[in-house]
């Protein structure tokens, strides 16, 4: 059962960027999938490890894209960045030391945490980044 799909609202027109983005609602799709079906802590464990890492290369390599292109915005950005990488790894701490479930609530908040930061914040730099040859 999907909770975030996908839709061409989310494209900020940079190949690489869209396809991380895309494997990240991936990700959140799966870690709701192993919610519903139960299949115990441990696969919702590896998937909410695999979504913190895979959170954390996807931010590294768009700060390093940006950083490298001049991005006025940059340092805003990676703040932004620090914030969210933030909240997921305290949800994991939370999780892995017994004191959170992965609910609904958690997931609709995933769902936010991820398209928000897309739609207000990663499709600003789109066009920048395209005028700099990169697609
Ligand atoms: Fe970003
Ligand atoms: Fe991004």
């Amino acid at each position: 059962m999907e909770i975030f799909t996908w839709d061409d609202k989310y494209l900020v027109n940079v190949k690489e960027v869209d396809t991380q983005h895309k494997k990240l609602v991936d990700l959140i799709n799966r870690l709701n999938e192993a919610m519903y079906e139960g299949q115990g802590c441990e696969m919702v464990e590896v998937v909410l490890k695999e979504l913190v890492e895979y959170t954390m290369t996807h931010f590294a390599f768009e700060e390093n894209l940006l950083e490298t292109n001049g991005y006025p915005d940059f340092k805003s950005h990676k703040e932004k960045h620090d914030d969210l990488t933030k909240q997921v790894v305290d949800l994991k701490a939370q999780f892995d030391g017994g004191r959170v479930m992965i609910t609904l609530q958690v997931m609709k908040f995933l769902k936010e945490w991820l398209s928000t930061h897309i739609l207000d914040i990663d499709k600003k730099y789109g066009k920048f980044l395209n005028d700099k040859g990169v697609v």
